[in-house]
């Protein structure tokens, strides 16, 4: 067995960090153009890009921008094989990395491969979805396969998947390397726990289908393994039949304590929403007013009385799925169900949409956003997840403190239950029972330097995150981004070993999504 050769970066002192930096230069020189003559040199059938690859180092957070020496197109699996078999080839020396771009969405550059090669998986899609229809229905995906398309695909079977995320412009692939998280999560598990298979290009080249029951190991360190272990090729998806309608519930809270009973009721309860999730709102004014753009307050009158401005308050969202001849028996449910909780009366807000409306419902916020140019904009975000027994001292610290208006973006919070987790997968949670997502979404303004600047927003985090240490709250980050090997470590804490050994089994070379700076590729000069 080959020894594993990956290391850490660990510099002792200034000079040596000095020397390290421009070995790495010198080599990424020389290597930049052996790299284009070896790869115009293999046999894809798509193709590889040297020139116009600016795509490859963009992606949503728009704060990190590293450019590839060449981009992928691949056109068949075979392509991401011989292309990663031919990196394995040429050894630690090459430095040469591989990161699968699946939308770009990433924050930190964890989809970008300085000086590598960037495999555009969406030139995959092509390939044909296949659903399964009968007891346990399934579809078969190309891993750069956008949700969106997913979706309506197994439409046309009345069938659609269980577990969704907020916005379905995301592939497949990358989002099975973080989770996939939404208001599904607290019934069906994120997406990770809905897979049944999947096929995947490891860092060596080699082709491996696994699942459960085959190849266990590499199927469980792919789920939530930012793209660390391997790339995933297709995915075999759980689904159920669709409904076609959703009704879509708002209701306000002043109180997070009560908020927050009324979430964990819910999301235990035996008979519940389909969907659970909840929004933080900050000194926000004219809310009210907003919301009936697209929702009916229940009863008009209470409703055109309250006021938001200046207030912290607490927004849960909920969602009943129906199809048309069940619209009765539904409202009587809902009704019943909102009895239970202890929400503001006047605030209750309804509104009636189709299931795909619903689900695509980021995407209408896109269009709008994109055609008054703030699409296209640095995100700041930050995602976390938050233990139950810290959450009450997390909301006191931050909402309404640390964080003192939610103008710039949205801010999620609900809960869920770590039982719908697989703790056989990569993916890290916070060690209790129940944990909570907390969603820090904004946009930041570039050059402003008020509220809305990326050097505020980004200080804002800095602040949570400290808070978050300093009173000792277990918080866990999703979609993480740290700077030292010590912070992975203290994030995978006793699982920091597994995934080592993952890695030496499955990428030793440490060629596979290096934007996730996790492990650094084996630096043979020094
Ligand atoms: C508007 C918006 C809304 C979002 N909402 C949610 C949400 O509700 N819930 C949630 O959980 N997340 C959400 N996300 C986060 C999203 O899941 C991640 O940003 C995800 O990485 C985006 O997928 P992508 O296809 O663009 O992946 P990319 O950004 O292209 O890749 C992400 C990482 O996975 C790796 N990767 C990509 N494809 C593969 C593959 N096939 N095999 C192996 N590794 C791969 C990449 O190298 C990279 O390290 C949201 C993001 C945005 C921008
Ligand atoms: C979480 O789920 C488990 C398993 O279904 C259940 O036993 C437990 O009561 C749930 N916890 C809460 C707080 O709902
Ligand atoms: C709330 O926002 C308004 C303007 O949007 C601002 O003038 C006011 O100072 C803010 N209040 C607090 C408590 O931050
Ligand atoms: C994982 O969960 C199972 C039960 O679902 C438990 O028996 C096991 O100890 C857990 N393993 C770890 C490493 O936490």
């Amino acid at each position: 067995m080959r020894r594993p050769s990956m290391s850490f970066v660990k510099p002792k002192s200034i000079l040596s960090t000095i020397l390290l930096v421009c070995c790495m230069a010198i080599r990424l020189c020389l290597c930049s153009s052996s790299v284009v003559s070896s790869l115009k040199a293999l046999h894809v059938q798509g193709q590889f890009s040297f020139d116009g690859n600016e795509f490859a180092a963009t992606d949503f957070g728009n704060q990190f921008h590293f450019l590839p020496s060449a981009v992928l197109h691949p056109k068949k699996v075979s392509d991401i094989a011989a292309t990663i078999k031919h990196v394995w080839q040429m050894g630690p020396a090459s430095g040469l990395t591989v990161a699968a771009r699946g939308h770009g969405h990433s924050l930190q550059g964890q989809a970008q491969a300085p000086q590598g090669i960037v495999i555009n998986m969406e030139s995959l899609s092509g390939q044909e979805m296949q659903v399964h229809r009968g007891k346990f229905p399934y579809v078969d995906v190309p891993a750069g396969e956008l949700w969106i398309n997913i979706l309506h695909e197994c439409l046309k079977y009345g069938l659609a998947p269980k577990s969704w995320t907020d916005y379905l412009h995301l592939t497949v692939g990358g989002t099975l390397s973080n989770a996939g998280i939404s208001g599904q999560a607290f019934r069906h598990g994120p997406q990770i726990s809905n897979v049944h298979q999947l096929e995947v290009v490891t860092g060596k080249g080699e082709v491996v289908v696994c699942s459960e029951e085959k190849n266990a190991d590499l199927f469980h360190a792919v789920l939530g393994g930012l793209g660390q272990f391997g790339i995933i090729t297709r995915a075999r998806i759980s689904l159920e039949p669709a409904p076609k309608m959703v009704k879509w519930i708002r209701v306000l809270y002043s109180d997070f304590s009560t908020f927050a009973r009324d979430q964990e009721h819910l999301i235990s309860a035996e008979n519940t929403f389909d969907y659970i999730e909840g929004l933080v709102i900050v000194n926000k004014t004219g809310l009210i007013n907003n919301w009936r753009a697209s929702f009916n307050p229940e009863d008009p009158e209470q409703a055109s009385q309250f006021v938001s401005d200046g207030r912290t308050l607490f927004c849960l969202e909920l969602t009943k799925n129906f199809n048309p001849d069940e619209a009765t028996k539904i409202n009587k449910e809902i009704k019943s169900l909102l009895s239970q909780l202890s929400y503001i009366p006047s605030t209750l807000f309804v509104t009636e949409v189709s299931y795909v409306e619903f689900l695509d419902r980021v995407h209408a916020a896109e269009l709008k956003l994109r055609s008054k140019g703030l699409w296209e904009l640095p995100h700041p975000w930050l995602n976390l997840l938050v233990p139950r027994s810290k959450i009450h001292s997390f909301a006191e610290g931050v909402f309404g403190s640390i964080l003192t208006d939610t103008n710039n973006g949205p801010v999620l919070v609900y809960p869920v239950n770590k039982s719908k987790w697989d703790n056989r997968t990569s993916f890290v949670t916070p060690e209790e029972d129940i944990f909570y997502l907390v969603a820090f979404l904004p946009h930041a303004v570039p050059s402003s330097t008020e509220n809305n600047g990326l050097q505020h927003l980004l200080s804002i985090n800095k602040r949570i995150l400290n808070f978050c240490e300093a009173a000792h709250l277990g918080v866990k980050q999703y979609l993480p981004y740290y700077t030292t090997q010590e912070e992975w470590r203290s994030h995978y804490g006793p699982r920091w070993e597994v995934l080592v050994q993952r890695k030496s089994a499955y990428d030793p070379l440490a060629i596979l999504a290096p934007g996730q700076r996790i492990f650094q590729k084996a630096i043979s000069v020094l």
